[in-house]
């Protein structure tokens, strides 16, 4: 994981960017089809083009960004760091999560339906979601660093700003339907409190990870069976950077 500060230049370049309203990537990203695969996400291109931010909260994280996005994409961590999570989608506690089908969507508790304390919410969901999509949650790592975490009536998108090969900025945006921004009653906070305490468990754990690297006693690090995905984060990189880059 070793990450020289030369290299960061590099992938600043290569980082996905939009702005806070509308949802917008920039001509700044490189060679990723960065609307098929939100699209994977199993909202419609069209659906999540038109989303508004109406809420952003960012994070200083004492942590390499790689860490955060492998973090990411392994849920094994989520019984033992996110009991609250587990208690609307109970499946982040099976088998380490590694059974989880994200490509359909992960299924929540009976009567719960998004990312809030409750697991539910007032806000209808997007339209255009047919009956399982209105149930399920998905996500999709946006290489090389945005993560979008799909609810079917708000997104919760981060965008990944490396400032250090120890520190990383992440820009959370919270996206709405501008139907439902309209609305008088429109209040983004039951979704905003819990991903705030989720994101504030995650940031702590990659800290940790981030100081055990540090240690004068860790070599390297061993991916197991159910990493696969964080694999692929190591492959992308080696790709584009050669493998003496990523250590
Ligand atoms: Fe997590």
């Amino acid at each position: 994981m070793a990450f020289t500060p030369s290299k960061l230049v590099v992938i600043q370049i290569c980082v996905v960017n939009y702005f806070s309203d509308p949802f917008y990537a920039t001509p700044f990203r490189v060679g990723e089809t960065t609307a098929a695969s939100l699209a994977a996400t199993g909202i419609a291109a069209n659906d999540i083009w038109e989303l508004r931010t109406g809420r952003r909260i960012s994070y200083e994280v004492e942590s390499n960004w790689k860490c955060i996005v492998e973090n990411f994409n392994e849920c094994y961590h989520c019984g033992p760091v996110h009991p609250e999570l587990c208690e609307i989608v109970p499946a982040f506690r099976e088998a380490g999560g590694g059974e989880l089908d994200w490509e359909n969507g992960v299924p929540h508790r009976e009567g719960a339906t998004t990312f809030t304390f409750s697991g539910t919410t007032e806000r209808a969901p997007f339209p255009g979601l047919d009956e399982e999509e209105r149930v399920r949650h998905k996500g999709e790592l946006v290489y090389p660093n945005l993560m979008v975490s799909v609810s079917p009536d708000h997104v919760a998108a981060f965008t990944l700003w490396p400032t250090e090969a120890g520190h990383t900025r992440i820009d959370c945006d919270f996206l709405f339907h501008p139907d439902e921004m309209a609305k008088a009653s429109f209040d983004p906070s039951d979704a905003v409190e819990f991903w705030d305490l989720v994101n504030r468990q995650d940031s702590r754990i990659c800290e940790s990870v981030q100081a055990g690297m540090g240690s004068r006693v860790f070599s390297t690090g061993y991916y197991a069976p159910m990493e696969d995905w964080s694999m692929d984060i190591r492959r992308y990189l080696s790709d584009r950077l050669g493998p003496s880059a990523i250590g």
